[in-house]
């Protein structure tokens, strides 16, 4: 079957939504923003309640709810350090968790559904800013290849489902998030609640001087995920194409500029130093955006204004936060 003439339109809030991977960053933002958005009939499962890697669970799940979109945010995700120590893991989960969701989706005719994948996909030496154009052009960083390579998989079946099936369904690739909902324990998180949670320390402690990693001079783009949350509902309704979409904001800041923010804003006024020892990683990662801006979409966020969300959010939730 080929693909056939298209349009895609506001979703129906009463339709049956199913929401993979919800308690997680992007998952609980989707979830937050569909409730907003007065959507009434959101269907989730906990990993507990439903391992996406068990393929007769999944048909079973699919069969008897019948949702008729699909946001796929459940993913094993990690830092360089998790990726590298375990990337069978990080192929082979993810491949599963996709192949079940999407070949279950297939089964009960669903005909909108959202792949989340991540930048990490692109060349490690791609141009910035990095294109769509660019995948499948160059050697993925190492420390991550098996996890991208999953995700690739992901986008190509995503691809291959519309050109057999005729499914409208998409792919959208976001830069770095952050936000509520964040993983802020020091073994596990992200450059940015790492920054949050060090300097956050430090006021309490009364600490005289933070250490950072590297020199600060990399520059990373950051979106908040309530934005990215945003650009996911957007794209399911106004976005029907076989390239996947990047989301983010289209600019980036040096880490050195995003501890000085986060600094002023929980109140740190002691020395900082930078390890140089560590590694810096790549000298700057930013995606190109027009594709999304092409299709009307533009964050709400900036830098400062997101951070000081995170860090309100993360100091009301500092009990509860996931280790
Ligand atoms: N965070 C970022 O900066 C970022 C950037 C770019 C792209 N993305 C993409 O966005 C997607 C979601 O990432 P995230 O940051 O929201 O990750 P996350 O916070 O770790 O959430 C992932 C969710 O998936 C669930 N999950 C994992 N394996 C599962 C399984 N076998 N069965 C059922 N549920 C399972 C997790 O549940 P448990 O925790 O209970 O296992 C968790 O709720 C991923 O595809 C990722 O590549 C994220």
């Amino acid at each position: 079957m080929t693909e056939n003439t298209y349009t895609p339109a506001a979703l129906d809030r009463s339709a049956t939504v199913y929401v993979a991977g919800h308690r997680g960053l992007v998952g609980g933002a989707i979830l937050r923003k569909l409730q907003d958005e007065g959507f009434t009939n959101i269907v989730t499962r906990t990993h507990a309640e439903l391992d996406l890697t068990d393929r007769k669970a999944v048909f079973d799940f699919f069969a008897e709810t019948k949702p008729v979109y699909v946001f796929l945010a459940a993913a094993k995700v990690g830092g360089i350090l998790a990726n590298n120590t375990y990337p069978y893991d990080f192929i082979s989960k993810n491949l599963q968790i996709q192949v079940n969701v999407m070949d279950a989706a297939l089964e009960q005719g669903v005909d909108r559904l959202l792949f989340l994948g991540s930048s990490c996909i692109y060349p490690k030496l791609a141009d910035q800013p990095i294109t769509e154009d660019a995948l499948l052009t160059g050697y993925l960083e190492e420390t991550n290849d098996a996890y991208a390579i999953a995700k690739i998989a992901g986008i190509l079946q995503v691809q291959a489902a519309r050109r057999q099936h005729g499914v409208h369904w998409i792919s959208a690739m976001p830069t770095n998030l952050y936000g509520p909902g964040d993983n802020f324990s020091p073994k596990g998180s992200h450059v940015l609640p790492a920054l949050i949670r060090r300097y956050d320390e430090a006021v309490a402690n009364g600490t005289e001087v933070v250490t950072n990693w590297g020199t600060g001079s990399p520059r990373r783009e950051f979106l908040h995920v309530d934005d990215m949350a945003a650009a996911c509902l957007h794209l399911m309704e106004h976005y029907d194409g076989p390239q996947q979409v990047n989301v983010g904001t289209g600019t980036d800041t040096t880490i050195k500029e995003v501890a000085e923010t986060i600094a002023d804003i929980v109140g740190y006024t002691g020395k900082v130093e930078w390890d140089t020892t560590k590694p810096d990683g790549t000298p700057q990662k930013l995606l190109d955006v027009s594709k999304l801006k092409g299709e009307g979409f533009v964050p709400q966020y900036d830098l400062r204004s997101g951070l000081e969300h995170t860090i309100q959010w993360f100091h009301q939730n500092k009990d509860s936060i996931r280790e």
